[in-house]
C-alpha cells in the first residue's frame, strides 16, 4: 500500500443480493492510486465500472474489504462523517450531467459549493473561474435548456472542478457527445490535472478516452483484468 495514496482499495468487493439472485459487481479487488493520476476504467457494459467509481468516490461501501480515501476507511465512518469526507474530498460529473433545470449555469456550479458551506464570496469566486476555464464565458446565466449537450457537459465538469476537492470522479463524462466534443473534454480535464494536480478517475468503453488517459485499469466480470501506465 503506497504510503501517501489518494485511494486505496485493499481486497474490496461488492456483490448485491443474496443467495441464487447474488451479483458479484466487483470481486475482491486491490488497487493504489497516488495523487495527480489520469486513469481511465475501462472494460464492457456490466464489467463493475460504476460499482469501482461509487466505492472510489465514497458514494458507496464494499460488501467486503476496505477502501481507504487518504488512508481514512470509509466504512469505518458514520454515515454522517462519510458524506462530510466526500463533500470534502471528491467532485463527481454524471454521466446524466444533473444539472438543475431551473438553475443557470452559474447557479448550477455555485449550489455544489453552497451543499458545501462555502461563503457567498467564495462560491461566486470558484464558480466565475471555474466557467471560465471550461470555455464557457458569456454562457454563464444560459440555462441548460439553452445549452448544447457538450456545453452542459461542460457545466457538469466546472461543478465538479470548482470546489476544489483533490478527486475528480467522472463516469461515463464523453458517453452523450460528439467525438470532437467528448476530445476537447478530455483535454480539458488533462489540462486541469496538470494545472490543478488534481487526480481524476473517469470511465469509458471509448478507444479515444482510453487514449487520453495515462493509466487504463480494465475490468472485466467484476475483476481488475489490465492495469496499464503509458
Ligand atoms: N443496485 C444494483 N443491484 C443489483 N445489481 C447491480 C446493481 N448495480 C449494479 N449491478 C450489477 O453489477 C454489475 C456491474 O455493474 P456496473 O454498473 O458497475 O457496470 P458498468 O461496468 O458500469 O456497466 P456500464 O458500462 O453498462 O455502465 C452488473 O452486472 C450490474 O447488473
Ligand atoms: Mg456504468
Amino acid at each position: 500500500m503506497g504510503k501517501g495514496a489518494l485511494l486505496n482499495l485493499d481486497g474490496a468487493a461488492r456483490f448485491y443480493g443474496e443467495g441464487e439472485n447474488r451479483v458479484d459487481a466487483l470481486l475482491s479487488t486491490d488497487l493504489t492510486v497516488e495523487e495527480g493520476e489520469f486513469i481511465c476504467v475501462a472494460g464492457p457494459s456490466g464489467s463493475g465500472k460504476t460499482t469501482l467509481l461509487n466505492l472510489s468516490g465514497l458514494l458507496d461501501l464494499p460488501s467486503s474489504g476496505r477502501v481507504l480515501v487518504l488512508g481514512r476507511d470509509s466504512g469505518a465512518l458514520s454515515k454522517g462523517a462519510r458524506a462530510s469526507l466526500r463533500r470534502e474530498l471528491v467532485g463527481f460529473v454524471f454521466q446524466a450531467h444533473n444539472l438543475l433545470p431551473v438553475l443557470t449555469a452559474r447557479e448550477n456550479v455555485e449550489y455544489s459549493m453552497l451543499v458545501r458551506g462555502l461563503g457567498a464570496k467564495e462560491r461566486s469566486e470558484r464558480a466565475q473561474s471555474a466557467l471560465t476555464s471550461v470555455g464557457l464565458l458569456g454562457k454563464e446565466d444560459k440555462f441548460p435548456r439553452e445549452l448544447s449537450g457538450g456545453e452542459q457537459q461542460r457545466v457538469a465538469v466546472a461543478r465538479a472542478i470548482a470546489p476544489g476537492t483533490p478527486l475528480v470522479i467522472a463516469d461515463e463524462p464523453t458517453a452523450n457527445l460528439d467525438s470532437v466534443t467528448g476530445k476537447a473534454l478530455m483535454s480539458l480535464l488533462y489540462e486541469l490535472k496538470e494545472r490543478e494536480g488534481m487526480t481524476f478517475i473517469f470511465s469509458s468503453h471509448d478507444p479515444m478516452v482510453m487514449e487520453c488517459a495515462e493509466r487504463v485499469i480494465t475490468l472485466h466480470d467484476g475483476s481488475i483484468v489490465k492495469d496499464n501506465t503509458k
